[in-house]
């Protein structure tokens, strides 16, 4: 096999991607542009699903795109594009939802909890349809790794199911995609509830360190997460959920082991870790945050670079779609 293909994306639902984020994702997806053949997306499409205001979503995809590019990937390495600039997302979508059971979409966990906060009966179609859509974006490009956080796996596996039953049932089209999903950092917890998620939609404040954070606020964030009474600093995911998540933040960060760096500070207490911590993820954060800005300033330029990304991934899409049509009894697109 040659070069694999990557694929992700990531929702414009936010002003700043958070910690979660980046080491969950993004820093693997800047890693995979070297040794793949990659296409990262700013779903706006998936952004839609929960209520929103357009000026807001504008803004977001901009400022994602800008964090994108901020953060290590590179518009020449890979293709960096906006979901809703490429139309046979929503088109491919459709396909897939009617090879989809009810049933089968109703045990997504994340439409169960989505759903579930709003009320089930306020939830849109769209909520209930996103993974139809997340399963086209992967299919389109013929995707053989998507990197993730653990969140993503139970959508990524109805995406190989999805890309199976249309080849059994209509001959082979698409490529079965596998997560590509680091265990060290599949999942880093919230800072004040580190048995949860860090996530935009249900941390407080306190408990997220967003991308583009001032220094002060994520030194204030690190130096008052929850840890536990003892003074150790120690890998023990049960007794110590909070010291745990931050060993692994540091090891992601520095690229050491999360043992080796407990071993260092051993039982000096937190304070001088925590204050290393916040040192690391400050030097980490604060040239994403100014290029950011940076790439902000000039709007025609960040245009220019989308553009490019959806006519390039277009072209893929639409030969797939191509081939799609064609095995779904469909006349050709004119
Ligand atoms: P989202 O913000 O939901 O679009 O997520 C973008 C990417 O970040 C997805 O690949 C998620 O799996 C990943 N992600 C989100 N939150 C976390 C977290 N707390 N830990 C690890 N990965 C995460
Ligand atoms: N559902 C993903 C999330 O919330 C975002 C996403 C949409 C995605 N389409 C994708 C991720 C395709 C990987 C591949 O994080």
């Amino acid at each position: 096999m040659g070069t694999p293909r990557v694929f992700s994306g990531i929702q414009p639902t936010a002003d700043s991607f958070h910690l979660g984020n980046y080491l969950g994702a993004v820093k693997q997806w800047v890693d995979l542009q070297e040794t793949g053949d990659a296409l990262y997306c700013v779903v706006d499409l998936h952004a839609i699903t929960m209520p929103y205001d357009p000026a807001t979503l504008r803004r977001r995809t901009r400022v994602a795109a800008a964090q994108l590019i901020a953060t290590g990937l590179d518009p020449e390495r890979c293709i960096l594009f906006v979901q809703s600039q490429v139309p046979e997302h929503a088109e491919l979508a459709w396909v897939l939802s009617c090879l989809t059971g009810f049933g089968e979409a109703s045990r997504m966990t994340q439409f169960k909890d989505k759903s579930a906060k709003g009320g089930a009966e306020t939830a849109s179609v769209g909520l209930f349809t996103y993974p139809m859509l997340m399963a086209a974006d992967i299919l389109l490009y013929r995707t053989d790794e998507v990197p993730v956080g653990e969140d993503q796996r139970q959508h990524l596996e109805l995406s190989r199911n999805l890309a199976q039953r249309f080849n059994h049932r209509f001959g082979e089209t698409f490529t079965v995609p596998a997560p590509y999903i680091l265990p060290a950092v599949a999942k880093i917890t919230d800072l004040q509830d580190p048995t949860s998620k860090m996530s935009k939609s249900s941390s407080a404040p306190q408990g997220i360190i967003d991308l583009l954070d001032e220094p002060a606020a994520i030194r204030k964030k690190i130096n008052r997460a929850v840890t536990d009474t003892e003074s150790v600093v120690r890998v023990d995911d049960e007794a110590k959920p909070g010291v745990t998540n931050l060993l692994r933040i540091y090891a992601a960060l520095c690229g050491e082991k999360a043992d080796d760096i407990a071993a260092r500070y051993g039982d000096g207490g937190y304070g001088g870790f925590k204050k290393d911590l916040g040192d690391l993820v400050v030097d980490t954060f604060s040239p994403i945050r100014e290029r950011t800005a940076r790439y902000l300033s000039d709007d025609a330029a960040l245009d220019a670079v989308l553009n490019e990304g959806a006519r390039r991934a277009r072209k893929i899409a639409t030969e797939t779609m191509a081939r799609v049509r064609e095995r779904s009894g469909f006349p050709p697109a004119v």
